[in-house]
């Protein structure tokens, strides 16, 4: 007995739960701690107590002051908290979700023959190569060249992540292609975490019990990729949110688009780490703010790939022109109600996804709007085109909807 449409539905909500939580704490602790260190108050010069820095918090109804230390020969303290269970698990369950939703669950799209002719298995395989060739990439470029060459390196990862994304969309579904790229840089992160942060607070550790004090050479490897860390934050948490967007995963330019979330979410990022020593970033951050607005949009309205349903347009002939509801209804019961329905004959997404049904005319009538955003517009409906939608029957459902979209007679 297989797992089945019902089993893969709870596993995703088991595993959403959880990994929507614990990506919380982990990226609310990498907030905190990356906030302490811009705010700490130096020590009074002459200080031997191995005193860093200190801040004062009020939190709760209650005090707190907070010390960052080299330890200067007190030895390792008790108990001592570390803190990577957060980043472990919230990778965990997101590979757990990538599998039920992705690729073995079938709940989303992975490949899409608009896009580029792959079978399922060679769209799996690619997006188990973005995931994961992204993340040897990411470490040999840290090993190998990041420590002789910082600039060379930032370059690198720059222009393979530019590759990547191109890959990406050209190759698999749009909503697809973002979620894996939110992945690589999650699965960076949890690395960064995994491979050297914990690794090197071990030898810290050690070097405290060997001389009663942290060695700052260790402390600052493992600062240098917590800091990547930051800035990959808000990147990906977009991308993690970005298959609500049609109009952007499956507009005219779905790399440009993706690549303006990237920068915008890591640019803000930047303005908020540089606000301490930086008089004039409230006006950088607003322009940031307004600049990556003005692109997104521009992006979203960029004539789509089909024209649009005005009488006359390419592709048109032949069409009626005055569309009824009768014939409307037609193109749904047959292209859409095969998932949309109360009753559904695909149940691979359940029943009646995100809720929508097209069973009665006042369902259909209360998704006007959103039936020519996904199935004339952005044609991300049907799903991958699974019921093998027409042209025609686009553009007939597209000039319906354009003569007021009635479902009275
Ligand atoms: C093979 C199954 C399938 C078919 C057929 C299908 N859909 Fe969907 N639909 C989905 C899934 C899965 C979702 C939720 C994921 C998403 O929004 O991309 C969805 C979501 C939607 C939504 C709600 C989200 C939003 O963007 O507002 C609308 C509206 C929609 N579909 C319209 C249509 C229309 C119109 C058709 C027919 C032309 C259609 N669908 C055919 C599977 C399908």
């Amino acid at each position: 007995m297989g797992i089945g449409p019902r089993g893969f539905e709870l596993i995703d909500l088991v595993a959403r739960w959880i990994h929507v939580i614990a990506a919380i704490m982990w990226v609310g602790n990498s907030m905190l701690f990356n906030w302490m260190d811009r705010t700490l108050v130096k020590p009074a010069p002459g200080d031997t107590t191995g005193t860093i820095g200190t801040t004062w918090l009020l939190h709760s109804g209650a005090f707190y002051h907070v010390e960052k230390t080299a330890l200067g020969g007190r030895g390792l303290p008790s108990p001592l908290h570390w803190f990577k269970w957060q980043a472990y698990t919230t990778w965990l369950s997101g590979a757990m979700l990538l599998v039920a939703v992705y690729w073995v669950g079938g709940r989303a799209a992975m490949e899409d023959s608009g896009v580029a002719r792959l079978t399922h298995g060679q769209a799996v395989a690619l997006g188990m190569f973005i995931v994961f060739g992204g993340v040897a990439v990411y470490e040999l470029v840290q090993r190998a060249i990041a420590p002789r060459a910082p600039r060379v390196a930032e370059v690198l990862l720059g222009l393979g992540f530019v590759a990547m994304v191109i890959v990406a969309t050209r190759m698999l579904n749009g909503r697809a292609a973002f979620l894996h790229i939110g992945a690589m840089l999650a699965s960076i992160m949890a690395g960064n975490v995994a491979m050297t942060i914990v690794p090197s607070q071990r030898e810290l550790v050690k070097s405290v019990n060997s001389s009663g004090s942290a060695d700052p050479v260790i402390s600052a490897r493992a600062k240098r990729v917590s800091i990547h860390n930051n800035y990959f934050t808000f990147p990906v948490i977009v991308l993690m949110v970005s298959g609500h967007f049609p109009s952007l995963y499956a507009g005219r330019a779905p790399w440009a688009s993706l690549l303006v979330l990237v920068i915008a979410g890591a640019a803000v990022r930047h303005v908020l780490n540089t606000r301490f020593s930086f008089a004039a970033w409230r006006v950088v951050l607003g322009a940031v703010l307004v600049a990556a607005t003005v692109a997104l949009y521009v992006l979203m309205t960029l004539p789509a790939r089909v024209v649009g349903a005005a009488v006359g347009a390419p592709g048109e002939e032949g069409l009626p022109a005055v569309v009824t509801f009768a014939e409307a209804r037609r193109v749904i019961d047959r292209r859409c109600a095969a998932c949309h329905s109360m009753t559904p004959s695909d149940l691979s997404f359940g029943a009646a996804p995100a809720g929508v049904m097209f069973d009665t005319p006042e369902q259909i009538a209360s998704h006007l709007g959103r039936i020519r955003e996904r199935a004339v517009v952005t044609r991300t409906m049907p799903l991958v085109n699974k019921t093998n939608m027409t042209e025609r029957e686009r553009l007939l459902i597209g000039r319906w909807i354009e003569q007021g979209g009635k479902t009275a007679p």
